[in-house]
């Protein structure tokens, strides 16, 4: 193979990161080396797709061919702005895409908030999804429990909780978070949205799995699902409520738990440390249609209190970051910094637009970003002189994890699998993930953790 014109660097090896190198290897120009802080790659594809949804999740088969390009090196355990900052990348690359995602949380602000049983959904789906930053998150005692807001991530959460356990038992989730969700007797959930169902941002696909789970009755008042006007209404909000106006008339005998949908209500406060209740207001739109508190309220009884309202990114050491929005501002996948461009950098997926949208909706964002950046290549050329981050990072006595080295770790959790009679069960623990990269490297040993 001819040495490739270009080298790009990407920092995240989530979809936007992969496909944003898809793209990138298909001119057969540019090379691409994609960074991440984790050994494996895929980030929410791995560590978010709830384990339950094995198609989605076999989307990252069709990702990591990517990597059988010979363009493209997958360099783990690498963090950004720790082990590697922007200068060093603008130095060693014609130009840097920033696919970093949003990795923290909002908070709602209310009293009791930072009880313990009261968490984010986020810290929830990294545990189940076996994150190896993640918590362990304990079910003990917990016969009720709330998601707070009505998107896909509460439905997720809300069916995990709700689910048979031996329907759970095929996942590829580490064998504590099954013996927990074995142990747990999660009899009620509440899924608390602030507006009505019509403002729901769940998918119907997802929310007719949540409201058919056997042996599950959905409580629901039907009031809310009246007096609306569907005529303006999309197609996906449209199958939303007849979703939930079937499930509101289906009767389930002897039902083993319930599903409460609570529209048109707000956290208002989270009783006891531990949780022992959460307090929720009624809620109205007003006659300038922002929304507000009746005043009227109710408490119910959940020990464990999940917020599922959105994810959050944070500011990476160095680069332009709108607080505001969450995101790296940018104008067509070029990153700005007020009104000054940034030249050779770039950025793509949540980071680029907020934590929205599914996996696809990155496949066209990265394609966008893409665009711009060859043009620019097109224009201005590769850089007279680019140093080698490798070099430069063994010289500090510190080298990446490979794909070799992520090989590895997918065998290992095929064969735990298969001992189980599973597909999969993943390595959750660092120390677990980190045994399987190999230690020996020209440039010295792996950092631990
Ligand atoms: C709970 C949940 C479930 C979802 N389920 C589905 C689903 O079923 N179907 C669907 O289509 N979509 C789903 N989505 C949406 C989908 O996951 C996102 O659209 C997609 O993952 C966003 O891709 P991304 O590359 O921007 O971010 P991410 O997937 O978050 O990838 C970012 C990567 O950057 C790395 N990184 C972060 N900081 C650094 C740093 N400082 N240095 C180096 N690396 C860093 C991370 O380790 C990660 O690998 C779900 C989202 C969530 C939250
Ligand atoms: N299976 C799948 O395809 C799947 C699974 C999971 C996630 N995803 C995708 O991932 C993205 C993120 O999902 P998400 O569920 O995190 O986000 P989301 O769809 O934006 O939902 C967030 C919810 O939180 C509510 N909310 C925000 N702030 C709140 C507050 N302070 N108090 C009460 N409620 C509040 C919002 O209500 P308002 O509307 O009133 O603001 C909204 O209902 C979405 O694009 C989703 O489709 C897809």
């Amino acid at each position: 193979m001819s040495e490739p014109r270009f080298r790009v660097a990407i920092v995240g090896a989530g979809p936007s990161g992969l496909f944003a190198a898809q793209h990138l290897t298909a001119t057969g120009e540019v090379a691409v080396d994609i960074y991440d802080r984790l050994p494996t790659p895929y980030g929410l594809l791995r560590y978010g797709v709830a384990p339950d949804h094995t198609s989605i999740k076999s989307v990252a088969n069709a990702l990591a061919r990517v990597f059988d390009s010979g363009m493209v090196r997958f360099l783990g355990l690498v963090h950004f702005g720790r082990d590697i900052t922007r200068d060093e990348l603008l130095s060693a690359y014609d130009a840097v895409i920033y696919a970093v995602g949003a990795n923290e949380d909002m908070h709602m602000g209310i009293p009791g908030e930072g009880a313990v049983g009261s968490g984010s959904a986020r810290e929830f789906v990294a545990w189940y999804s076996g994150h190896p930053d993640a918590s362990p998150q304990s079910l003990a005692g917990v016969r009720g429990a709330a998601t707070i807001g009505v998107g896909n991530v509460a439905v997720d959460v809300a069916r995990i909780l709700l689910k048979e356990p031996l329907a759970l038992d095929e996942t590829d989730m580490p064998e504590d978070v099954l013996a927990e969700l074995w142990r747990g007797n999660v009899s009620d959930v509440w899924v608390v949205g602030r507006r009505g169902p019509q403002h729901a941002s769940f998918t119907t696909t997802e929310l007719r799995e949540l409201c058919t789970l056997p042996e599950v009755q959905v409580v629901i008042d039907p009031a809310v699902l009246e007096g609306i006007d569907e005529s303006t209404l999309d197609r996906r909000t449209r199958g939303n409520l007849a979703v939930l106006r079937d499930a509101a008339r289906r009767e389930v005998p002897d039902p083993r738990a319930r599903l409460h949908f609570a529209f048109w209500r707000r956290p208002v406060g989270i009783l006891g440390d531990p949780v022992t209740g959460l307090v929720i207001e009624r809620t109205a739109l007003d006659g300038d249609g922002r929304l507000v508190g009746t005043g009227d309220t109710e408490q119910i009884d959940v020990q464990l209190v999940l917020r599922a309202i959105g994810y959050r990114a944070v500011r990476l050491p160095g680069i332009p970051f709108d607080e505001r929005h969450g995101v790296i501002p940018s104008a067509a996948g070029r990153v700005v910094d007020g009104d000054r461009p940034c030249p050779r950098e770039y950025v793509v997926g949540w980071i680029k637009r907020g934590p929205i949208g599914v996996i696809g909706t990155n496949k066209s964002d990265a394609r966008e970003t893409v665009e711009a950046l060859l043009s620019d290549l097109a224009a201005h050329g590769p850089l007279p002189e680019r140093g080698d981050a490798l070099q430069l990072m063994a010289a500090r006595g510190f080298w990446p994890s490979t794909f070799s080295d992520w090989e590895r770790i997918d065998a290992a959790e095929a064969n735990r699998g298969a001992s189980h009679g599973r597909q999969r069960m993943k390595l959750e623990a660092w120390h677990e993930l980190l045994d399987l990269v190999q230690r020996e490297r020209p440039g010295g040993p792996i950092p631990w953790g």
